[in-house]
């Protein structure tokens, strides 16, 4: 049976009945790709994070598995290297008992020059119902989602959107920061319908090349928070004008410089890799000036709020963005968002499953 529950400020989310096939479940979702999480409404973010607390619960069953995706295809395309996205997502789809299929792109037919639009159709002929995809190209699941017949999963392409990095990283916050009020900070004591409202949010780092970051925008905006993006102005390009499209729409998103202005009071603080092999010659001096203005020590994150939690998506360079006291500290909530990522996708497989009939 599904549960039908009303977190404040959104409208009735129905929570699908994980246990079951997700084609028998009347749920409010309507999207049969995961591009990215800009097209997501609030409610359809609780609805992830309802379907991910149902989730968590069957990971927490001795047999942590549940039957929802028997006799489901789901083939994994990774065209980048990567180690905690590929293997959650396999995890994931597992968990759920689809059948699953994993293609490294150095060793298929793409190595001899197979294009992009033939191997999304050969995987199709080949059985798969939904498509898991990374690619170094920006919009490249995109293109794959318009010759699919089934459903696609971005797993991060180009600097462009890495939307279940975004959701699991919602989901971290949400688990963390919804518990007890914090000290002098009634949770509600600034308006807005999000549960990131009266919230400050600081990601630092390279802003510029984070595909992470450009998902958690729209995420974290939409949950209300008050968002800083901190880095050298090198990393911050285009972001300006972000923030100020945004602040028409009534979000809260701020660009600065200095680390000061983004630490001070922070809720939560994430750092972000500097992408090397995305990085054009000239963007920073060097990574040692950029550790010294920039990196997330033990002393800078005393700005934050005493119990500011530390994440950052890895893969981590220790020393250089993050302290590795910082990293592995009473604040860092790392390790769980690693952990959560694996609820969060079974939660996005499951969702978008439902919207089609099985094969
Ligand atoms: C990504 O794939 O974008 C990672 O999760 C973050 C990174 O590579 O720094």
């Amino acid at each position: 049976m599904s549960v039908v529950v009303e977190p404040a400020g959104v409208a009735a989310v129905v929570v699908p009945s994980v246990d079951a096939a997700p084609e028998s479940q009347a749920v409010a979702w309507r999207h049969r790709h995961l591009l990215d999480v800009d097209r997501l409404s609030v409610a359809e973010l609780e609805l992830v994070m309802r379907t991910t607390d149902a989730m968590r619960e069957v990971l927490a069953r001795p047999i942590a598995k549940v039957p929802a995706l028997r006799g489901r295809q789901v083939t994994i395309l990774f065209y980048e290297a990567s180690t905690r996205t590929r293997v959650s997502f396999e995890v994931a789809a597992k968990n759920l008992s689809a059948d699953v299929v994993n293609i490294a792109a150095a060793s298929s037919s793409v190595s001899k020059g197979e294009s992009l639009v033939d191997t999304v159709r050969t995987i199709e002929a080949l059985g798969a119902d939904m498509l898991v995809m990374r690619h170094s190209v920006s919009g490249a699941p995109y293109l794959a989602a318009d010759v699919f017949g089934g459903s696609v999963l971005n797993g991060g392409d180009g600097w462009h959107a890495h939307p279940t990095q975004a959701l699991l990283d919602l989901y971290t916050m949400r688990e963390r920061l919804t518990g007890e009020p914090l000290a002098g900070r009634p949770r509600g004591a600034v308006p807005g319908t999000g549960f990131l409202a009266g919230r400050k949010v600081a990601i630092l780092g390279d802003l510029l090349h984070s595909r992470v970051a450009h998902s958690n925008i729209w995420t974290l905006t939409a949950e209300g928070a008050d968002l800083w993006l901190c880095g050298p102005p090198t990393l911050l390009r285009g972001f300006e004008g972000w923030a100020s499209r945004s602040a028409l729409a009534g979000r809260r998103l701020h660009v600065t410089t200095s680390i000061d202005e983004a630490l001070r009071d922070a809720d939560v603080v994430m750092a972000l890799r500097i992408q090397r092999e995305r990085m054009a010659a000239g963007l920073l001096p060097s990574l040692r000036e950029y550790a010294a203005r920039y990196g997330l020590t033990r002393e800078r994150l005393a700005m934050a709020r005493p119990d500011a939690l530390v994440m950052h998506p890895g893969p981590m360079n220790e020393g250089v963005e993050i302290a590795p006291d910082v990293a592995a500290g009473a604040q860092s909530v790392i390790t769980d968002q690693v952990t959560n990522g694996v609820a969060v996708r079974m939660a996005v497989l499951y969702l978008l499953a439902g919207t089609r009939p099985s094969a």
